[in-house]
Order: C-alpha cells, then sequence, then structure tokens
C-alpha cells in the first residue's frame, strides 16, 4: 500500500529542506526524501551545504583562520604562544561534529514540523490520478504518491574529463573538505570560488598553494575595482594564481599528481603537487531519478527545465535549487523552496533574483549585491559611484583588519542603490544591509542619513553611501 503526501520533496539540501517545511507550515502532509548517508550508515539531510559545501568549508576557514592569527597576528597585540601547531586530524574531527549538528538539526525540525522523512533515492514510477508515484530505495523499499513533487536534487563537482576524481590525489570539494595533513605542495584548478576558499584553507595552514585560472581576468563576476583589491591581498597572502593558462596532461601518479599546462605567456609548465583540488564549476544532478519514466524536460546543461516560478513541464512538479537554472547558492535555492510551498498553497511566493548576495569567504571576505560597475556601462545605466576604505574606519583599525573598501554605484538620476561591493573584514554580514536596502528601492542617501553604530564597520557602508554624493566625513 502507498503512503499519501499532498507534497514529496526529493532532496534534503537547502532548497528541499526548507520547501518541506514551509510545506508543513503551511498545512501540507509533507514527505521528504534524502538519500546522502554519513559514515556510521545514518541518514545526513543538508545537502551538499551542510555535508560537504557551505558548513564545512567555512568550519575549516574558521579554524585556519585562527591558526593564522596565532602566527602571524597575536604578536601585535603582544600575546605570544611559543610554537603554534596544527592537529589536523582534530580539526577535521571538529569539523565533523559541526556537520553532524546540521544534521540532526535538520531531522529535529523535520519532527517539529511534522515532515515524514525517508532516508534513501528517490525515484519518479508514473503519473497516477492526481499525481506522481515515487519510490524510495533505501534499506527497505517504499512507494509514496504525491498530489505535487518538489525536486531538490542539487549538483556534482564537474570534473576534468581526462581525470576523473580519486579523491586521494585529485580531489573534488568533498575529498578538499578532509586532506588528512597539510599537504606541501597544493595545486587548485579554478579560481572561482571554491578555488579561493579552499586554498586559503590550505595555504594558511602551510601548504604552497598555486591556482590555475584558464580565464584572463581573476573573478569576473565581481566588480572589477573589488577584485583588484582582492588579487592584491590574495598575492601577499602567497596564494600563487596563474591567469589564463591552459591546463594540458594531468597524470596522477602513486604519490602525489602532475600536471602539465600553457601559461599566459604561452610557455609549457609542469607543476607537481602533492593533491589537485578540481573547482572548475558544477552540474546539476538528476541521477537516478527517473525522469524519463514521467517525462520531465532537462535543459541542454542537464538541469530541470522550469521556468521563473520553478514550474517544470509536468502538472505538479517543480524543482527548485541547484538542479535548475540560476546561481548554485544556498540562499538561493531555500528563497526558491519557500516560494514554491508558498505557491502550493495558492500565495505568490517570490524570488527576487536582483537582490540575491553573494559573498566569498576568504580573508579579506568579499560580498556584494546587484550589478558591478562594469555591468552597469554595459548595460548603458548612467550611474555614480561612491567608496569608503577600511583604513579609514576606527573599528577596522581596532581589529587590525584594513583592507579593502566598501563600494556603492547609485543612478544618476534617481539615487537608487544598484549596487553594492564590498572587500574586506566582515564584508558577509555587512552586505545583509545592501541587501534590504536594495529591496526597499532605497537610495544611497537613504543608508546616508541612517544613524549607524560607533566604532562599528557599518560605519564604512554609510561613508561610502555618503561618497557617492562626494561627502565622506571621515576621509
Ligand atoms: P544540495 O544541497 O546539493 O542537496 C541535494 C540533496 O538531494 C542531497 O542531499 C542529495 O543527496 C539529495 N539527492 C539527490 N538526488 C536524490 C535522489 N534521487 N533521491 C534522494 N535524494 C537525492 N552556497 C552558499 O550560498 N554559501 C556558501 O558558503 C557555499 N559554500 C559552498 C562550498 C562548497 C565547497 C560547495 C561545493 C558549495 C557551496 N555552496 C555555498 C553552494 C551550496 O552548497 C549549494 O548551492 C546548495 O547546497 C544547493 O542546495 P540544493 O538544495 O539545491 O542542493
Ligand atoms: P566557479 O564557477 O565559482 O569557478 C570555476 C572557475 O574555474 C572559473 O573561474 C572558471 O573560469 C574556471 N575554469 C573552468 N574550467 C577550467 C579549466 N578547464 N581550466 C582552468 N580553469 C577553469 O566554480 P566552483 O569554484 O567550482 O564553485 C561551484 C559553485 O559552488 C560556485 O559557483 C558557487 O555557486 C558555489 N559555491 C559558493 C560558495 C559561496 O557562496 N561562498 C563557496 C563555494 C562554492
Amino acid at each position: 500500500m502507498s503512503k499519501q503526501f499532498d507534497v514529496i520533496v526529493i532532496g534534503a539540501g537547502p532548497g528541499g529542506y526548507i520547501a518541506a517545511i514551509r510545506a508543513a507550515q503551511l498545512g501540507f502532509q509533507v514527505a521528504c526524501i534524502d538519500e546522502w548517508t554519513n559514515a556510521a550508515g545514518g541518514a545526513a539531510p543538508g545537502g551538499t551545504c551542510t555535508n560537504v559545501g557551505c558548513i564545512p568549508s567555512k568550519a575549516l576557514l574558521q579554524s585556519s583562520e585562527h591558526f593564522d592569527h596565532a602566527n602571524h597576528h597575536f604578536a601585535e597585540h603582544g600575546i605570544s604562544t611559543g610554537a603554534v601547531k596544527m592537529d589536523v586530524a582534530k580539526m577535521i574531527a571538529r569539523k565533523d561534529n559541526v556537520v553532524k549538528q546540521n544534521n540532526d538539526g535538520i531531522l529535529y525540525l523535520f519532527k517539529k514540523n511534522k515532515v515524514s522523512f525517508f532516508h534513501g533515492r528517490g525515484s519518479f514510477v508514473k503519473a497516477v490520478e492526481g499525481g506522481y508515484e515515487i519510490k524510495v530505495a533505501g534499506k527497505a523499499e517504499e512507494t509514496l504518491v504525491g498530489k505535487q513533487v518538489i525536486v531538490a536534487t542539487g549538483s556534482n563537482a564537474r570534473s576534468l574529463p581526462s581525470v576523473p576524481f580519486d579523491e586521494v590525489n585529485v580531489l573534488s570539494n568533498d575529498g578538499a573538505l578532509r586532506v588528512g595533513a597539510v599537504p606541501k605542495k597544493l595545486a587548485v584548478i579554478g579560481s572561482g570560488v571554491i578555488g579561493l576558499e579552499m586554498g586559503s584553507v590550505w595555504r594558511r595552514l602551510g601548504a604552497d598553494v598555486t591556482i590555475l585560472e584558464g580565464l584572463p581576468t581573476f573573478l569576473g563576476a565581481v566588480d572589477e575595482q573589488i577584485a583588484k583589491e582582492a588579487k592584491k591581498a590574495f598575492d601577499k597572502q602567497g596564494l600563487k594564481i596563474e591567469l589564463g593558462v591552459k591546463v594540458g596532461e594531468i597524470k596522477s601518479l602513486k604519490k602525489g599528481v602532475s600536471i602539465a599546462y600553457t601559461n599566459a605567456k604561452g610557455e609549457e609548465v609542469k607543476l607537481d603537487a602533492d593533491k589537485l583540488i578540481v573547482s572548475i564549476g558544477r552540474v546539476p544532478n538528476t541521477n537516478g531519478l527517473n525522469v524519463e519514466a514521467v517525462g520531465l524536460q532537462l535543459d541542454e546543461r542537464g538541469a530541470i527545465l522550469v521556468d521563473g516560478d520553478c514550474k517544470t513541464n509536468l502538472p505538479g512538479v517543480w524543482a527548485v535549487g541547484d538542479v535548475v537554472r540560476g546561481p548554485m547558492l544556498a540562499h538561493k535555492a531555500e528563497e526558491e523552496g519557500v516560494a514554491v510551498a508558498e505557491r502550493i498553497a495558492g500565495q505568490h511566493g517570490h524570488v527576487n533574483f536582483n537582490t540575491i548576495p553573494w559573498v566569498i569567504y576568504t580573508s579579506p571576505e568579499i560580498a556584494w549585491v546587484g550589478r558591478t560597475e562594469q555591468q552597469l556601462k554595459a548595460d548603458g545605466v548612467k550611474y555614480k559611484a561612491g567608496s569608503f576604505p577600511f583604513l579609514a574606519n576606527g573599528r577596522a583599525r581596532a581589529l587590525g583588519d584594513t583592507t579593502g573598501m566598501v563600494k556603492f554605484l547609485a543612478d544618476a538620476a534617481t539615487d537608487e542603490i544598484l549596487g553594492v561591493h564590498i572587500v574586506g573584514p566582515m564584508a558577509s554580514e555587512l552586505i545583509a544591509e545592501a541587501v534590504v536596502a536594495m529591496e526597499f528601492r532605497a537610495s544611497a542617501e537613504d543608508i546616508a542619513r541612517i544613524c549607524h553604530a560607533h566604532p562599528s564597520l557599518s560605519e564604512a557602508t554609510k561613508e561610502a553611501a555618503l561618497a557617492v554624493d562626494k561627502r565622506t566625513l571621515n576621509f
């Protein structure tokens, strides 16, 4: 006998588990299926984000930042520590514990919200009267029927066609988060978000890190001025970033990897490394969903084809998060999950793609929302720009972290904020004010007229807004 639900969610990453909870809050009978399994064989909901993405990467960034501070910054505060040692196994165990707390937290939330959780692989069987039959292949096999189905099956790391991930020498994000000892030499292909975050972790811990990037521009999606400032800081930290390279043959050896590439000057180079992280983007994951059984349409990239409301070509089937178009970000997946649950309930769920923030958790952090200066130029928009350096901010000086700036871009005629770009301390937190301002279609002057606490990094935001009108007070 199949179990009946109003809504079945396949995938319990940030898109899926949040959709399931919101749907349950709205009064639906909800099932959520996820196949992620922890080392002990138990369920580990939370998806890429919780298990091998956002959460564990930030745990390692935090540990490595503490190590870096103890090594390089404590002395200026008058703190002497003697030789600072890193126990990598302990750091990884702490990270695993942080992940487990998040897995357990989601299982608790499912219970609290009366979401029925099924551990196993979900796949389409067939369309039935008023819904879809979904099989769960786990320890036992079960059949569920849902009136509505939300697919939130996420994405997987893209590999280089010539070298599959072995997670020993050639690492995806998964292996990069559980390296057992600091590699002497680490190579990274792709200077995107993962390359920079994971490269930073292992660089801070002492690895000699070389990042090979195919494009001639560093962080092309980031505002040019901000990317330039960030690159300067990374160079100073000893992250070797080579732009405009063409990666050739990669050999995974008994111990380590050998990478042949052509550099931007056209020279043939051979790089030997103990480990290689390949971070060249991610591909939508529809493995094992059996989309053919119901005729669920994919696009040319293998993503589930959806409209602006996350509706697929099948009535009552929706898809959210990394498995559909748009930025591959946890908070984007969550927003889509909430919006879909609300649409199923007949409400007007909405995701504003213009105000989705991006954060790169390096040091300095990089964060932005809205359009970059180069995009505004390309779009022919007349704009005013204003920026304020952290060097002139009292709190940043007290922190001992004055790298970077806040930069505002506002419409030349109306003063509406079109983009805010930050490189510097706590950019990840500071960007929230800009997102709120843009959601409310605030002007730069609105921010400039708001009282910000002193001394705080957020005063740099206010001053950058003042700078749009060329009237900074502290610079
Ligand atoms: P996922 O999180 O991938 O979840 C999909 C889930 O579906 C998985 O649990 C999977 O096991 C399950 N599944 C798939 N197929 C089936 C099936 N047939 N049956 C049952 N279960 C199935 N984003 C940020 O916003 N901030 C960050 O700091 C950040 N850091 C990241 C760091 C790294 C190293 C990586 C790799 C990614 C990071 N991301 C970050 C991106 C973020 O992880 C993703 O955007 C987010 O996880 C997407 O959520 P999702 O729900 O769409 O998919
Ligand atoms: P990415 O898209 O951020 O960067 C990939 C980089 O690899 C690009 O610069 C690209 O030009 C380069 N590249 C591609 N093919 C190449 C090749 N053959 N040789 C050399 N360079 C090549 O992808 P990444 O870093 O793998 O991350 C995937 C996604 O995960 C991100 O786009 C983001 O959506 C998400 N993520 C988000 C984080 C955050 O929000 N802080 C952290 C980590 C990941």
